[in-house]
């Protein structure tokens, strides 16, 4: 397995890939990886000849600086278990090799920054107003800053993504179509912990005692899916809150039940061809979020 730290190797090693008529999948990441991740390795192995993962903690979608600092960077385990499933090529640049000091002034200042669109106007209208995107503003601005840039680098036939991350997907999905970018984005199913927990490198951070509480944040979802077919949204989601008020520790940051294309909340099931559940919630200081497809 190869480390590469410079676009510009990158580029040569996937050139030559290229000329040889080898398919390439890409797996983006943010590093401290675990099963989740190592699913999307498997899925690109099995799909395609050569597997490019990225490790980049991307600072420009974080809002909170802190939450950027604390994030786990384990770059020799990653590449380990990496090796382990057959991954060929690992990216892992450094912050400047992936940013311009303007650019990161500008997030810095908050301005809006397009400019790696290519003067291509991207727009994610409603997408992002709601949930993550209504919670952590500017957070898919940078998502989707640093995705086509890995894009553009890395040239795959195939990307991988995580429904664990739902409207992050439909952010991808809904770039790689406004910049016309030609390849296809295969969405993954969710790894859980045998507690039914979402897994997710924030779960480092919590305790074994908070590990265990936080299996009712999957349970609240599923017991949603048991019931929609014979209950009002109204109704789902005041059970939901009220079953998350069960575990004191955890506050309800939403819960929402969304037309799993538009993402926008629905009040009535006949209104959508196919519904999720998505909630996000705290646990002391670690934020965590998670969906469930109903049908
Ligand atoms: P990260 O949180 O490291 O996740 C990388 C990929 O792994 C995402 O597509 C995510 O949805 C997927 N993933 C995470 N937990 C998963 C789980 N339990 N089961 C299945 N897949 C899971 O998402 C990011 O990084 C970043 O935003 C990134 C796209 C790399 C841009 O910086």
């Amino acid at each position: 397995m190869l480390i590469i730290y410079s676009i510009q190797e990158l580029q040569n090693h996937l050139n030559s890939i290229r000329n040889q008529k080898k398919t390439i999948g890409f797996v983006p990441t943010m590093g401290a990886l675990h099963a989740g991740h190592i699913s999307l390795v498997d899925k690109a192995k099995s799909d395609c000849d050569v597997v490019v993962c990225s490790i980049f903690v991307n600072p420009t979608q974080f809002n909170d600086l802190s939450d950027l600092e604390k994030y786990p960077r384990t770059l020799e385990s990653d590449c380990q278990l990496l090796e382990r499933a057959g991954c060929d090529i690992v990216f892992a640049p450094e912050t400047k090799e992936m940013y311009s000091e303007t650019e990161l002034e500008l997030k810095r200042l908050k301005i809006e920054d397009k400019s790696w669109t290519n003067g291509k106007l991207v727009d994610f209208g409603s997408l992002e107003k709601v949930m993550e995107g209504a919670q952590r503003p500017g957070h898919f601005n940078g998502v989707a800053q640093v995705v086509s840039k890995l894009f553009q680098f890395v040239e795959p036939d195939k990307a991988y993504f995580g429904q664990k991350d739902f409207q992050q997907l439909a952010i991808i999905k809904s770039m790689t179509n406004q910049l016309g970018m030609p390849f296809e984005i295969i969405a993954c199913d969710i790894m859980r912990e045998p507690n039914g927990l979402a897994m997710s490198s924030r779960n480092e951070r919590l305790t074994k005692q908070e590990r265990d509480l936080a299996a009712v944040i999957s349970k609240t979802l599923f017991s949603i899916k048991e019931q929609y077919k014979s209950k009002s949204i109204q109704d789902l989601k005041a059970l939901a809150e009220e079953q998350i008020r069960t575990v004191p520790s955890i506050t309800m940051e939403y819960i929402e039940i969304s037309d799993s294309d538009s993402l926008q909340p629905i009040n009535d099931f006949k209104q959508s061809k196919s519904a999720v559940v998505c909630i996000a919630v705290k646990l002391g200081a670690v934020r965590l979020i998670d969906n469930v497809l109903l049908y």
